[in-house]
């Protein structure tokens, strides 16, 4: 018997799906190939179509060229007559997606497909633009009535968010707030491409399909948990967007968060996004928060400068084109937070998240409590027991516990059993946006944020945030391309068998 969420096996209704932001980055990179992926494993029904909007000046068919370009480019070699195929089911139309104009053609344009493509009034909008244009969207899509459910010749409709949502607590609410007044809660869709990927799925079912683990997950048993998202590339063509913002923002308050939620919450009664999501929400409250004196001694932050990746030599982040001349953005972060209830009690958990860093890692490890008394003698030898969840690459887990070294003394050595995603499944494993595309058509929000979230993991960060931007804030430390961050990132380890995992 095989078990599957309960979305996994329905076909989502007829619809369309509409990206706002259809000629950049994203739609080219991600979102285009996730729909063709999703397409050829037969996941959309015949009555989907894509309807792209942006400003560039193209029709129908200069769209999709460009969508049968960024096909070669990111998906691979295809077969010519199946790409034909799917790109009959793409369209676009032009305009400034701020405009009321564009927004009265859209709807003509959806109604039309409603009768040639009978996409049936199902519409599920994806903001892939910057976080200033999400609001006029929303507030445009209103006033066609574009947000409308139900009633004569409507079906559903979804608006998927993008990140960043926000860029403190008062303009994430503000934006959850203009958001309410157009759509309702379950028609919002706030992505978080994290909990789309399959071995972020994977350790729910680890820890609740599984009877062995659970027992183990709690402060009787883990001395310790460590979340890591280690990046190589550093801050690309991306620095208008990330000088302003630095990786507190752009991986901690998202990413690691939902990470270290999915990791710490209680077993939900069922998975279904009610259920799961405020098991998730009930971490954050639990996070003790800290208060502005107390953030340097349980958060870190560094800057990289120029060094050294592999052969490469690379420059420092204030050499990067676009980085403001003397910033003081954080491209490094590390937090120590303590969850306070009664599986987590004094229980650290550490995260950190770095660009230009010596690997790329992410990685969640459970550090297990040392045993009691040792009857061996070679107890220097010891090595704390972890379990590993690796998120990313080489997706899988491994458990490092201690053995006795073959010979006729008992000397200790760490042994490892390791769980590999591609060599125990092969295959090609799905990307986080095909995942979470689908589970909007079919009105699954588990993997996406609620309101409350966003807005209390804001709320536990605005103190770092505050305690950073303050103009009497001490420099920041820099670590050089290569490394694994500022040795500032180790103080914060209290005591002498913590250590940041080597990933
Ligand atoms: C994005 C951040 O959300 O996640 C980027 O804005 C980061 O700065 C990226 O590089 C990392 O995602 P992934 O899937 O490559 O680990």
């Amino acid at each position: 018997m095989s078990y599957s969420r309960p979305a996994a096996d329905r076909m989502p209704d007829p619809s369309a799906l509409v990206i706002f932001g259809a000629s950049g980055d994203l739609t080219r990179r991600k979102l285009v190939p996730a729909i063709w992926h999703l397409d050829q494993q037969g996941r959309l029904p015949p009555e989907f179509v894509l309807v792209g909007v942006a400003r560039s000046d193209m029709d129908d068919a200069g769209f999709r060229q460009q969508m049968r370009e960024a096909l070669h480019e990111f998906v691979g070699q295809l077969d010519d007559r199946q790409v034909d195929f799917f790109l009959d089911r793409l369209f676009y139309v032009c305009g400034d997606p701020k405009e009321a104009a564009t927004h009265q053609r859209l709807k003509e344009r959806l109604a039309q497909l409603d009768v040639q493509r009978r996409t049936r009034g199902n519409y599920c909008f994806y903001c892939s633009v910057p976080p200033q244009v999400y609001l006029k969207i929303v507030e445009r899509l209103g006033q066609v009535g574009l947000h409308q459910e139900g009633g004569e010749g409507k079906g559903w409709s979804r608006i998927i968010v993008e990140k960043p949502f926000g860029h403190d607590l008062e303009t994430a609410v503000e934006l959850n707030r203009s958001l309410h007044r157009v759509f309702a809660e379950h028609q919002i869709y706030r992505i978080d491409h994290y909990l789309g990927k399959e071995t972020v799925q994977n350790i729910l079912v680890f820890r609740l399909a599984n009877s062995i683990f659970e027992p183990l997950w709690n402060r009787r048993y883990i001395d310790h948990v460590q979340i890591t998202a280690a990046e190589t590339v550093g801050v690309e063509h991306r620095a208008g967007y990330y000088d302003q913002s630095g990786a507190l923002r752009d991986m901690i308050q998202n990413h690691l968060l939902q990470v270290l939620c999915v990791i710490a919450m209680e077993p939900p009664s069922s998975f279904d996004a009610d259920s799961v999501r405020t098991e998730k929400l009930k971490v954050l409250k639990a996070i003790h928060p800290l208060s502005v004196g107390q953030v340097d001694q349980h958060a870190v932050r560094g800057q990289y400068r120029a060094g050294q990746l592999g052969d490469q030599e690379v420059r420092g982040y204030l050499d990067e084109p676009d980085v403001a001349l003397r910033s003081r953005t954080e491209t490094f972060a590390a937090l120590q937070l303590t969850i306070d209830n009664w599986r987590w009690q004094g229980v650290p958990f550490y995260v950190r998240t770095g660009k230009r860093l010596k690997r790329r890692a992410s990685a969640v490890t459970l550090q297990f409590r040392q045993p009691p008394h040792l009857i061996f003698s070679s107890d220097e030898d010891l090595q704390p027991s972890t379990l590993t969840i690796r998120i990313q690459p080489e997706e899988g887990i491994s458990l490092t516990f201690n053995g006795k070294i073959p010979g006729p003394d008992v000397k200790l050595g760490p042994v490892k059993m390791d769980f590999d995603y591609a060599t125990t499944f092969g295959g090609r494993s799905p990307e986080a946006y095909e995942t979470l595309i689908l589970d909007c058509l079919l009105g699954d929000a588990t993997l996406y944020s609620s309101s409350d979230w966003i807005e209390r993991s804001w709320e536990l960060l605005m103190p770092v945030l505050e305690a950073w931007g303050a103009s009497s804030a001490t420099r920041v430390p820099s670590y050089p391309a290569g490394s694994w961050g500022p040795k500032e990132a180790d103080q914060l380890f209290d005591r002498e068998w913590r250590r940041w995992a080597e990933l």
